[in-house]
């Protein structure tokens, strides 16, 4: 079944006290909406601020993980370790680990399969970079970062990955992708996944638009079928933007 989310990946911001305070105002805003709201603080403070979300409906993950249970892999973190923080989701294959941090497929493959045997629920980033958008290379690059990462997973731990469309080019930029455009890529990624795992397969999952969104340009997005909510960045960080994010999704979807 697909979920509505709005998702905040605060990235490498704030300290342990501003991601407290952060977390206490998107408590009093949020408090008792039917919506689901995932944040991503930095692993200093995720221990912290999931504490001081317990019994809301806001949850909190990890932005990344190493797909070991624990070793000598210096300056890493494991899955166990992130849920005992507290974390119930981990962000895998985000375009900055991808690309800044040069994450292959494989790796990501591995982190996913960690993550769900640690019983935690995956965001799956994939999206194209500008040259391979502009060589028309988009749906080959997408299909390649589904299929390697979800390669021979089971229809039953399907159900614990959530999919996240960020165009690269659209991150931290301030341009978002066309919503019919992004709502199209979505419409690919289900048939991809149709085609791994079955027919119908892809209908069930929700597919996140992520990208330079904003309180002024997320309602476009939001309104379409095919978008399931989104994973915001910059605008995270604003507990009122993100606020304003999480009302136009909701009257959107009608929750
Ligand atoms: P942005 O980041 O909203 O700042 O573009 C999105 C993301 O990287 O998930």
């Amino acid at each position: 079944m697909r979920d509505i989310i709005l998702a905040g990946n605060w990235k490498m911001h704030k300290t342990i006290k501003e991601s407290k305070e952060l977390a206490l105002c998107l408590k009093e805003k949020f408090a008792g909406l039917p919506l689901n709201v995932i944040i991503f603080p930095t692993f200093t403070a995720l221990y912290s601020v999931s504490e001081s979300l317990k019994g809301t409906n806001i949850s909190v993950g990890g932005q990344n993980v190493y797909f070991e249970k624990e070793g000598a892999f210096t300056g890493e973190i494991s899955p166990i370790m992130l849920k005992e923080a507290g974390a119930k989701y981990v962000i895998v294959g985000h375009s900055e680990r991808r690309n800044i941090f040069n994450e292959p497929d494989e790796l990501i493959k591995k982190k996913i399969r960690s993550v769900v045997e640690n019983e935690m629920d995956v965001i799956l980033c994939v999206g194209e970079k500008l040259e391979e958008r502009d060589a028309g290379r988009t749906e080959e690059v997408i299909s390649k970062e589904i299929r390697i990462a979800l390669d021979g997973i089971s229809r039953e731990v399907l159900d614990r990955i959530i999919i996240a469309y960020e165009p690269v080019w659209a991150i931290g930029t301030g341009v978002t992708a066309s919503p019919d455009e992004a709502a199209e890529i979505h419409k690919f990624i289900r048939s991809i996944l149709d085609d791994m795992f079955g027919r119908g397969m892809g209908a069930n999952m929700t597919i996140l638009y992520g990208g330079s969104i904003k309180p002024k340009n997320f309602r476009e997005f939001a309104v379409l079928d095919e978008i399931d909510g989104g994973l915001v960045g910059g605008a995270s960080l604003k507990c009122e933007d993100f606020y304003d994010i999480g009302k136009i999704l909701m009257e959107c979807k009608k929750l």
